[in-house]
């Protein structure tokens, strides 16, 4: 398997978790301290040398493309303020990769919206990363998962241990640990009851895929809920072509929840020195009158 270049991230969804707040802001959007979460998305992509991005958008996300557009108004009005280290780190985001974008024009579910960037992929295996879920620390996640799918030619999926009261939100995968933390995958199911779950390995937003998963994806029927899933088409193609699967080291935030999106601005606000100290202050003060 080649190097891979190109990155399709979905951001097309509703974010219906995340009301009211995403009523008009893509909650791709939100801030995350400084940052919206899909910037730290997009930085973990260029950190595994991905090239090309590929969002998949709906009408109402073109603000995200313009976050990674140069904004030269901006820039002329902070070059007359001389603040020069602004300039420097808005310009940055625009030149992290390229940018390309499709319209997912139903929100068909996450599957879906995979398809709907055939077009941009054609014949090269390919990362797919959710524009919610944030990963950090140490080697990118995507990077770990594009290192194993070099090494057994194979598409890789990312999974995190997650307990047993909530195997059945996630896909969960049976699979044969053939190395620390590296497994072949036999079998997936998606949402399971907890007493079916084959494990406690749970699917999370990272992907490295190769291109005959387009030709599933348009065989899958919705499901229960109606949303076309990746996870059915995935396991068709773990049966024809094998799959491995990598236990996720680094944190991982589900920004569509709200606990763990708060908890992210904490932990990443906590990271700037300037601030650290009065944010731990005033939370260990709030924290105590609790
Ligand atoms: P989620 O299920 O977390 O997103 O999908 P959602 O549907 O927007 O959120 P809730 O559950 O209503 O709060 C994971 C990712 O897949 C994208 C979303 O934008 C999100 O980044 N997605 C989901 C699409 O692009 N299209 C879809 O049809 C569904």
């Amino acid at each position: 398997m080649k190097n891979i270049r190109k990155v399709i991230i979905p951001v097309a969804g509703w974010g219906t978790r995340s009301l009211p707040a995403t009523k008009n802001i893509p909650k791709e959007m939100l801030p995350v301290y400084n940052k919206p979460v899909i910037q730290y998305v997009v930085e973990e992509a260029q950190r595994a040398r991905i090239e090309d991005v590929i969002f998949v958008t709906n009408r109402d996300k073109s603000v995200i493309e313009d976050h990674f557009d140069y904004n030269l108004q901006l820039e002329a009005v902070l070059e007359r303020g001389g603040k020069l280290d602004k300039v420097a780190e808005v310009r940055k985001v625009a030149e992290m990769v390229n940018i390309m974008s499709v319209r997912q024009k139903k929100q068909l579910g996450l599957g879906h919206a995979v398809l709907c960037a055939r077009e941009l992929v054609r014949a090269d295996p390919f990362a797919v990363m959710v524009g919610d879920d944030l990963m950090f620390g140490g080697v990118p996640a995507i990077g770990q998962l594009i290192d194993v799918a070099i090494a057994e030619k194979m598409p890789v999926i990312g999974v995190v241990e997650v307990p047993f009261e909530k195997v059945n939100r996630y896909g969960i995968i049976d699979g044969e640990e053939i190395s620390p933390g590296i497994f072949r995958v036999r079998d997936m199911v998606e949402k399971p009851k907890r007493e079916d779950a084959p494990s406690r390995l749970a699917i999370v937003g990272r992907y490295v895929l190769t291109p005959d998963i387009f030709d599933y994806l348009e065989q899958v029927k919705p499901g229960h809920d109606g949303e076309i899933q990746l996870t059915d088409a995935m396991q068709t193609l773990a049966q024809h072509r094998g799959m491995m699967a990598v236990r996720l080291t680094g944190m991982r935030f589900d920004t569509g929840d709200w606990a763990e999106f708060l908890t992210a601005n904490i932990y990443f606000a906590l990271q700037d020195e300037e601030l650290h100290y009065d944010l731990l202050a005033l939370l260990k003060n709030f924290v105590q009158l609790q």
